[in-house]
């Protein structure tokens, strides 16, 4: 994927030091595998880690709605080393587009469902005051056990717990491993969902996205309205999903080096949803695909309605754009629209919510 022009600085993303520092000391201490190193690129520990992060990659693709397989050490290995950083950044990246709304105001408690090592939790703690009470919901007691060596923080149970009043359920990459979405989601105030970023996945959760606005949710994130989702109403196939840049440090690359898969960019699927209505965004739209290519024309998917649009820069009259994918935009106050194309001659102002004043 060619990277967008101008990449703005907080679309890339670093693992956070204190973070890695733990992860590196566990992996060292279960596996002993120093991912610091000097030798560690093609070194045998790096062949390890980097055969586990197949194995659990291709469990993934393969399983329907099964568990994740905490007690295989290959998958502790994958997750310590792999996952817990890609679902780490990929929360934080959800939690800088909650924050440039209201959208994290007055929230008391956080549910964590299907928690994991925590990595939504971490993240959480960042950005919510101290007094934030933490319920996690993880069956599995091993990955409760080493989420408590990575941070203590909050208590543990295995009951969906009736949410408080302010409530935040928070699902990273668990809702994916349920036959159907559980019906207390709707007890929240608040939701914070990430899914892997694939047709399958993201059409259900722009399905649910559509039930939990019959039953009195309001979209906050990505949608920048409250109509039917344009790529569920007209396409079979599309799903809504966001991508991020990730600055690997060189242990991550190393391991990346061994592997076919390729993690520079991270995609997911999310959505930020709650009881209180989310505040209009006039004249803002979301760019919800990358820039497309074609003879005489380049074409980038962009959503303001339930109209499934593009913006298109002609090659005779303009020079594409490339916006990053996931950000705000403001409608072009010029344009000759033509079918389902926006086409475009003036520069799109990409929109940064925390400095705009909205009408
Ligand atoms: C793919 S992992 C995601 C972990 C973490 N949230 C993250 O983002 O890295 C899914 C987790 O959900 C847990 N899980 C799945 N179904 C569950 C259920 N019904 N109750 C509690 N935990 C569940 C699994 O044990 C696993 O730890």
């Amino acid at each position: 994927m060619k990277q967008a022009k101008h990449l703005p600085a907080d679309r890339i993303f670093k693992i956070e030091p204190d973070l890695e520092k733990k992860l590196a000391a566990l992996i060292k201490n279960k596996f002993a595998v120093d991912i610091f190193a000097e030798n560690f690129a093609g070194s045998a520990g790096a062949r390890r880690i980097a055969a586990s992060v197949l194995k659990l990659s291709d469990f993934f693709i393969a399983s329907k709605s099964d568990s994740t397989p905490w007690l295989e050490p290959w998958c502790q290995m994958a997750y310590l080393s792999y996952y817990m950083v890609l679902n780490e950044i990929r929360c934080r990246a959800v939690l800088h587009e909650a924050q440039r709304r209201p959208f994290l105001n007055g929230v008391e408690q956080v549910i964590d469902f299907g928690a994991g090592l925590g990595a939504a939790t971490y993240s959480l703690a960042k950005v919510l005051p101290d007094s934030t009470q933490y319920v996690h919901i993880e069956k599995s007691a091993w990955a409760q056990s080493m989420h408590q060596e990575i941070f203590k923080q909050g208590r543990w149970t295995d009951l969906p717990t009736v949410p408080a009043k302010n409530s935040l359920g928070v699902f990273s990459f668990s809702l994916n491993e349920q036959e159907t979405w559980p019906q207390w989601i709707q007890q929240f105030d608040h939701l914070m969902i990430i899914e892997p970023a694939t047709s399958q996945q993201g059409r259900v959760l722009l399905q649910n996205r559509q039930n939990l606005l019959s039953q009195g949710f309001s979209a906050w994130a990505p949608c920048v309205h409250q109509q039917a989702c344009p790529l569920l109403e007209k396409s079979k196939n599309d799903w809504c999903h966001d991508r991020v840049f990730f600055d690997q440090p060189e242990w991550f690359k190393a391991i990346e080096e061994l592997l076919p898969i390729k993690n520079q960019t991270l995609t997911f699927s999310y959505l930020l949803m709650s009881k209180r209505p989310a505040p209009a965004l006039p004249g803002l739209a979301r760019i919800t695909g990358d820039l497309l290519d074609e003879k005489g024309k380049s074409r980038q998917l962009i959503c303001r309605n339930t109209d499934r649009e593009y913006l298109t820069w002609m090659h005779k009259n303009s020079t594409p754009q490339r916006i990053p994918r996931g950000v705000l935009v403001g409608w072009p106050t010029e344009h000759e629209a033509k079918s389902n194309e926006i086409r475009v001659t003036q520069e799109i102002p990409v929109v940064d919510l925390d400095k705009a004043t909205l009408a």
